[in-house]
C-alpha cells in the first residue's frame, strides 16, 4: 500500500501552509552557493503542488520571503527576488493550464516593481480558476500583518464606523490579508527549525504543527502525504474533552 492510499482523503487538511526552510544548508552542503538552493527549492514547489491536488487539498500557503529576510545580504536578496520573476513569469502558463489559482499575502507594493507585476498578471490569468488556491506569503510577517489590522480598525473607530465595544475577533479576522481564507488545519515547516518565524500568528491558533528534518529542495510528494497522515493520527479537541469529541467528524 502505497503512503497516498494510507490517508483518509475524506480528512484531509482544506488548507496547509509551509514554511519551505533550509534552502541555504542545503546548497551548502553540497558545495554550493545558497542561491543554488533556492533554484532547487522551486521544484519542491512543484512537486507540493501536484501532490496536493491529488490530495484533496484546496489552500496551499507558502511562506517565500519575510518582512526579516530583507536583512540578508544583498546578493542573496537580489537572487531571490530575481528567482521570484522568473518563476512566477514562467510557470504561470502552466499553473493556469492546471486551473490553480494564484494569490498572495504580505507587502507586494514592497517588493520590486517587476515582481508586483508579473504577481498582478498572475492573479489576473488565474482569478477564475477553481482548483488549488496557492498563496504565496511574499514580504510577509504577522507582526506587520496584525499591526495593519490594529491601524484599520482604530481609523474605522475614529471615522465613527464602528464602536469599540463592537470590536469582535470576526473584526479582526476581517482586517487580515487571510480574511477569505481558511485558517491552515496543518502547518509544516521543513529544516529541522521548531519555530514559527513570524508566520501567521492568529491564524495557526489551533493548527496542527508538523515539523520535519528534511530540507526543503529534499521536500517531496511523500514528505507531504507523511504529514498529512501525521495530521490525520492528531485528536484535535478545540479545548474539548476527548470524549467530547464525535470521532466520525
Ligand atoms: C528558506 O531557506 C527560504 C527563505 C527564507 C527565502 P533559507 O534560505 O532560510 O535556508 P537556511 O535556513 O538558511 O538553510
Ligand atoms: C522563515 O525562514 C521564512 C521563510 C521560509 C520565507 P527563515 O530562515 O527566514 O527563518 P529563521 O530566521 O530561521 O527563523
Ligand atoms: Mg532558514
Amino acid at each position: 500500500m502505497s503512503i497516498l492510499d494510507k490517508i483518509d482523503i475524506n480528512s484531509t487538511p482544506k488548507h496547509i501552509a509551509i514554511i519551505m526552510d533550509g534552502n541555504g544548508r542545503w546548497a551548502q552542503q553540497k558545495g554550493h552557493n545558497r542561491l543554488f538552493g533556492h533554484n532547487f527549492g522551486v521544484e519542491s514547489v512543484r512537486e507540493v503542488l501536484k501532490a496536493a491536488q491529488k490530495t484533496n487539498i484546496e489552500y496551499l500557503t507558502l511562506y517565500a520571503f519575510s518582512t526579516e529576510n530583507w536583512n540578508r545580504p544583498k546578493e542573496e536578496v537580489d537572487g531571490l527576488m530575481d528567482l521570484l520573476i522568473r518563476t512566477i513569469g514562467g510557470e504561470v502558463e502552466e499553473l493556469h493550464k492546471s486551473n490553480v489559482k494564484i494569490s498572495t499575502i504580505g507587502d507586494i507594493g514592497g517588493l520590486p516593481t517587476s515582481c508586483e507585476k508579473e504577481l498582478i498578471d498572475a492573479y489576473e490569468k488565474t482569478k477564475n480558476n477553481t482548483g488549488v488556491n496557492l498563496i504565496l506569503a511574499l514580504n510577509y510577517s504577522s507582526r506587520w500583518e496584525l499591526t495593519n489590522a490594529a491601524k484599520n480598525i482604530a481609523l474605522k473607530v475614529e471615522l465613527g464606523d464602528i464602536k469599540v465595544s463592537e470590536i469582535n475577533e470576526q473584526s479582526i479576522i476581517r482586517e487580515l490579508s487571510t480574511s477569505n481564507i481558511p485558517d491552515p488545519e496543518l502547518l509544516i515547516r521543513t529544516s529541522g527549525e521548531r519555530r514559527v518565524s513570524n508566520f501567521l500568528l492568529w491564524q495557526i491558533a489551533y493548527s496542527e504543527l508538523h515539523f520535519t528534518n528534511v530540507l526543503w529542495p529534499d521536500f517531496k510528494a511523500q514528505d507531504l502525504y507523511g504529514a498529512i497522515l501525521d495530521y490525520q493520527s492528531r485528536e484535535r479537541r478545540f479545548g474539548k474533552l476527548s470524549e467530547q469529541i464525535d470521532k466520525n467528524s
